[in-house]
């Protein structure tokens, strides 16, 4: 055994997975897997620095990305693999079935972020390459993992802790939800009526949540979800698509700002979370950005090291 002591770690067997279309394509073992190899991952970026090498990712963006196209182009590179990047509409020009078996020709990985979730699924259905949700209008997968990274980073555990959601019942939502019912955290979700999450994702994540001991609850109270609250999590109101919305929902979602009086009312230690990007003096105020309790930028920074995990979950 002491021969052993002092060789360097093999690079860790990656658990295998086929697709990350949305939240379930992971068990919980294989999120607890991603979450261990994110932080290998992490503490040392030479140790897989060819462990991609030769291998490319197709980036499909049907809307404006800052944080998700860079992380996963860096990660790819950092890896030692590259990406091709495609922006606009996917499948209006030819069928989405003709484009994905073209991808299936070229690429080894498609990274798509799209309006419909049927675009990401149809798209792994017809490539039958491994597909990655870089967001759609009902999930944020990638997000909801760097928040988890994140969480356990800050806390040092996931299990017993307590997650607040104010604002709206969006796609970071949805994946946030299904995250924490699974990995043992409380989520309470505040939003203004109309503007919960959708009934069949808080029934899935309550389902979940009886086997973890989690809670998933939704409400209208604010003040009331934050009660306890380890971190407080917000979102922009207006989602990409739903501009035509804005005026009618910045009227509404008034009392759903995360300002530092809201945010007092948690836990004395409470973090702010956003996955960025913050429409200050809407969601959230800038006091509250610039704050010690925002993590938001250790969240960015954690998309990149949790996709360089999945990306080898999926390609090694
Ligand atoms: N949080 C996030 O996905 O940011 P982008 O829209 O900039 O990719
Ligand atoms: N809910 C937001 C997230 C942006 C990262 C949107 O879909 O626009």
């Amino acid at each position: 055994m002491a021969a052993f002591a002092n060789s360097p770690k093999p690079n860790p067997a990656p658990v295998r997975i086929a697709n990350f279309r949305h939240d379930l394509d992971f068990s919980v073992d294989q999120l607890n897997a991603v979450l261990d190899l994110t932080k290998e991952v992490k503490q040392s970026r030479s140790r897989f620095s060819s462990a991609l090498k030769g291998r490319y990712a197709a980036l499909l963006f049907e809307k404006p990305s800052l944080r998700t196209r860079m992380t996963f182009e860096l990660a790819m590179k950092q890896l030692g693999g590259d990406v091709v990047t495609q922006i606009g509409m996917i499948g209006d020009r030819e069928p989405l079935k003709d484009v994905a078996r073209n991808l299936a020709r070229w690429t080894d990985v498609i990274i798509a972020r799209t309006f419909s979730q049927q675009t990401v699924d149809e798209l792994a259905q017809w490539s039958g390459l491994p597909v990655v949700n870089a967001l759609t209008d009902l999930y944020h997968p990638c997000q909801a993992l760097a928040d988890m990274v994140t969480l356990k980073e800050k806390f040092g555990r996931l299990r017993g802790l307590k997650l607040a959601y104010v604002g709206d019942g969006n796609n970071v939502a949805h994946s946030l939800m299904l995250c924490c019912a699974r990995l043992g955290i409380t989520m309470s979700v505040a939003t203004p009526a109309g503007y919960a999450p959708k009934t069949s994702v808080i029934a899935q994540a309550i389902e979940l949540s009886r086997i973890s001991g989690a809670r998933i609850e939704t409400m209208t109270d604010p003040v009331d979800a934050v009660q306890n609250a380890h971190a407080v999590y917000t979102d922009v109101w207006t989602s990409m698509g739903q501009e035509s919305e804005a005026e009618q929902r910045r009227k509404l979602f008034g009392p759903y700002q995360v300002n530092e009086i809201l945010l007092s009312l948690a836990r004395p230690d409470t973090l702010f979370m956003h996955c960025l990007p913050a429409k200050r003096g809407q969601e959230v105020t800038d006091e509250v950005m610039e704050s010690p309790q925002n993590v938001a930028f250790d969240q960015a920074e954690n998309r990149l090291h949790v996709q360089k995990a999945i990306l080898l979950m999926l390609l090694q």
